[in-house]
């Protein structure tokens, strides 16, 4: 179904985010019909550039990053009819009255803020002085939204003066992925789980973002940053509030964020010697970390492990564990919820072995896998083993699972349609930053300095052990 008409203007049109994700994205909508024939695009930025020649900027870049097939039978050119440019002076006039000048009155419009946030508040003040802002406009910010709470808090005063709550769109990509939004209808579709889904049954969690990628041209931005700022308290917290979340009474934005914020707001400080901290070093073939960044004796970390609790009724005594780190030996993303033995087993040689498991695989492939205990097929008697329920959505789904929107095709037709269930509020964000600060300036007040792992590696050893200490191990990251 096409949303209504709309005009989109993406402030760092030129820039990498733009040319990867947010052109591609909006083309791949338009090939599947959901972009209406009166949308118009509008890229913004620095460079001197006219409407043709940012639409080969654009054609290029839908190419590159996923056009498809569609790029070769004529679709590719209806969408860049859609297309527009205007040269943008952020801090200064130049290019205002143009950008005024295009956009039409009486429908959506949306600003992608895709440029550093340094910029936000030129931006969105200038919006409001050339009478941009209508009642109908709503602006997308991305993160990284602050570096501590001191500064969320200052981003989200300035967005304020000019824009409304319910006009603010904070991204986190993670949440318009397929498998966290089917996170929500396995929890609260199914009789099956909500009635176990509590420190009763469940022994604890984990939660894996492993990436393959490193640093690469990024260093200056992530060295600033590191894995705790740049992915925990944003990504892997969301996944958290998700699975952790008391079930809403609708599936309505505030109702969604006010759930989400609860279980933020009872996560205990996390101890320091429950935190691994890792830097990827150099192999023969491969850079190291210090190698990406200026500072040769850089002590940002690249890696993140830690165990967290939730101090309410349904989470106190089942732990949380979290890791995620750059250059790890695959790219594998899941959540897996491990539920508590059996209070007794009738199999005397099986007692406490088998566990039931519930794997919910983000990427590379989307789907879920719960692990059941079954009797070994054959005369040889009642010997269990574990076999897992697979519901990959590929194999359950077929083709249609393949025609599944990326995040951010996903978030920006939400952002057109007015449904900010899917985007981070603005205590929310403080929130997360109010936990999160207290760790980093922990390890700046100890001098700490992250400990080395192989690039293809887990992370370092101390990550291991953190849960090995408690008598339970990582599900391993498969490649
Ligand atoms: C971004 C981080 O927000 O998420 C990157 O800044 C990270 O460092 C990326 O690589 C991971 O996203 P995805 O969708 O590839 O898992």
């Amino acid at each position: 179904i096409p949303v209504d008409p709309f005009d989109l203007v993406i402030f760092g049109g030129t820039g990498d985010l733009a040319r990867r994700k947010i052109l591609p994205g909006l083309f791949r909508r338009f090939c599947s019909g959901q972009m209406p024939g009166e949308a118009t695009i509008v890229g913004a930025a620095r460079s001197e550039m006219d409407d043709d020649s940012y639409r080969t900027f654009v054609r290029e870049a839908i190419v590159e990053f996923g056009g498809g097939r569609h790029c070769e039978d004529g679709t590719l050119d209806e969408f860049l009819k859609h297309i527009g440019y205007v040269t943008i002076d952020a801090r200064g006039t130049g290019g205002w009255d143009d950008l005024a000048g295009r956009m039409r009155d009486g429908i959506v419009r949306a600003f992608y803020f895709s440029v550093a946030p340094a910029l936000f508040g030129d931006i969105a003040e200038r919006l409001h002085n050339y009478g941009l802002a209508t009642p109908e406009s709503r602006i997308v910010v991305e993160k990284p939204f602050g570096k501590n709470l001191e500064t969320a808090r200052a981003l989200n005063k300035t967005l304020a003066q000019h824009f409304d709550e319910t006009q603010i769109y904070r991204i986190d990509h993670y949440l318009g992925k397929e498998t966290v939004q089917n996170l929500m209808a396995v929890r609260f579709g199914n009789m099956l789980f909500e009635p176990l889904w509590n420190s009763q049954y469940v022994d604890h969690i984990q939660i894996t973002v492993a990436e393959t990628v490193g640093v690469g041209g990024r260093g200056g931005y992530y060295d600033t940053s590191g894995a705790m700022r740049d992915m925990v308290q944003n990504h892997l917290m969301q996944l958290l509030c998700l699975i952790a979340m008391e079930p809403p009474a609708r599936f309505e934005p505030d109702a969604v964020r006010d759930e989400k914020l609860k279980v933020i707001r009872a996560l205990e400080p996390v101890d320091y010697h429950h935190i691994v901290r890792g830097q990827y070093g150099a192999t023969d073939t491969q850079p190291g970390y210090r190698d990406h960044v200026e500072n040769p004796r850089s002590t940002t970390e690249s890696f993140v492990a830690l165990k967290c609790h939730i101090s309410n009724w349904r989470w106190a005594g089942t732990p949380f564990y979290l890791r995620t780190g750059k250059r790890l030996k695959s790219r594998s993303s899941e959540i897996v919820v491990v539920f508590k033995d059996t209070p007794h087993s009738i199999f005397e040689e099986d007692a406490g072995r088998h566990r039931n498991v519930l794997a919910i695989q983000l990427q590379p492939n989307e789907g879920i896998t719960l692990g059941v205990t079954i009797k070994e097929p054959g005369p040889g008697g009642m010997r269990l083993i574990d076999v897992p329920l697979d519901m990959t959505f590929a194999d359950a789904l077929g083709p249609e699972a393949e025609e599944v929107p990326d995040a951010y095709e996903r978030l920006i037709m939400d952002v057109i349609r007015g449904n900010q269930t899917l985007f981070m509020r603005g205590d929310e964000v403080e929130a997360a930053w109010a936990w999160t600060d207290p760790i980093i300036e922990g390890w700046t007040r100890r001098g700490e300095v992250p400990k080395p792992y192989d690039s293809g590696s887990t992370g370092p050893d101390d990550a291991l052990m953190l849960m090995h200490r408690d008598g339970r191990k990582w599900r391993e990251i498969r490649s």
